[in-house]
């Protein structure tokens, strides 16, 4: 990436122009870089990358009725409106939310994607309810920092894998049971799981079946993707078919055991990121933070979340 002068974003009718406080930095960021999405997200570059931002809203367009000047939000721009490694991005009105209160803008940035990643696993997809039983892989890292604490808030047994560092973290997250992935194979622990949430390799992906009970779902947030992300994703015949055979083998699998396999790719939502706010000021969830870095650093900071390592999120801080 390279720091450059751009013109200001155009503010459609229905768009806020945010000017960046901060911005959390996600691994789709360096997966676009490298070119790896360019069959399901076709961008053109240059490009400004970047999918979490926190700031205040400086113009509103004219069909703009939430929000006004001034306000503090939050937001996971949609694919293709990206670009939040910058001063200014104008989102539409529907995409954003009024930032947590009780949350900085660093800690605001680091929510929005793994929020709506959590929340559209657990609770739109799985239906994760009170007293069933969660596997949530990488507890340590983005997406299971806040997975954990959304499943512990519903009242989920939560089982998750993380390296010995970071195993009090885990726990103080509220997880049930933490297995040292270094030390034991999760598979030789875990049984009758409701839910698995895989975030991890084809090896991880089919070992987490042995996981799931009769019935219980495996949704994996790392692939490999399926015939109804295509459909609901509008993709060509072609993908469709690529995709039914890149996942034929575990969603046979998952059949054979009487559980069912999906792939889940997060989508922008204003109105959920509503209700994880007030999840976060009400004290249920808190943001994890491990880094963060001023905006000259952008690339630093993308190669220590590429590093894998993160202890939860890592933020650019731009104003
Ligand atoms: N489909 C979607 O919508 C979507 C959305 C968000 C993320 N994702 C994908 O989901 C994956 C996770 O994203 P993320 O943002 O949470 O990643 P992340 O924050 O970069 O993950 C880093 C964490 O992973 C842990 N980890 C690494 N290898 C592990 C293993 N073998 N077992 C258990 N934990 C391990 C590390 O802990 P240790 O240091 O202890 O190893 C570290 O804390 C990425 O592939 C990302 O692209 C997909």
């Amino acid at each position: 990436m390279r720091l450059g002068e751009m013109p200001d974003p155009e503010v459609r009718d229905d768009d806020v122009l945010i000017e960046v406080h901060a911005t959390g930095l996600n691994l789709l960021d360096s997966k676009l870089k490298a070119g790896e999405f360019k069959q399901l997200l076709p961008y053109r570059f240059p490009l400004v990358l970047g999918h979490d931002v926190a700031g205040v809203v400086t113009r509103v367009g004219s069909r703009v009725r939430q929000f006004k000047v001034g306000d503090e939000v939050y937001s996971r721009p949609p694919d293709f409106r990206i670009g939040t490694f910058a001063e200014l991005i104008a989102v539409h009105e529907r995409d954003v939310a009024l930032k947590p209160e009780t949350l900085t803008m660093e800690e605001a940035a680091s929510i929005p994607l793994v929020g709506l990643t959590a929340w559209q696993a657990l609770i739109e997809r799985a239906h994760l309810k009170k007293g069933q039983k969660v596997f949530i892989q990488a507890g340590s890292g983005g997406v299971g920092t806040f997975a954990i604490q959304l499943a512990k808030h519903v009242g989920a047994t939560v089982a998750t894998t993380t390296s010995t560092a970071n195993v009090a973290l885990v726990k103080s997250l509220g997880a049930d049971l933490v297995i040292d992935y270094k030390k034991q194979g999760f598979e030789s622990v875990l049984r009758d799981y409701d839910v698995v949430l895989n975030s991890q390799d084809k090896s991880t992906l089919e070992k987490s079946l042995g996981a799931l009970k009769p019935g219980g779902k495996l949704i994996s947030i790392s692939g490999p993707p399926d015939p109804d992300f295509a459909k609901t994703r509008g993709s060509s015949w072609v993908l469709r078919q690529v995709f039914r055979l890149l996942s034929y083998g575990i969603r046979k699998k998952a059949r054979r055991r009487g559980a069912s396999y999906s792939f889940l790719f997060m989508r922008a939502d204003g109105a959920q990121l509503r209700v994880i706010g007030s999840l976060i000021d009400s004290g249920a969830i808190r943001p994890v933070i491990d880094r963060v870095f001023p905006l000259e650093s952008t690339n630093e900071a993308l190669a220590y979340v590429e590093a894998g390592r993160a202890k939860g999120k890592v933020v650019v801080r731009v104003k």
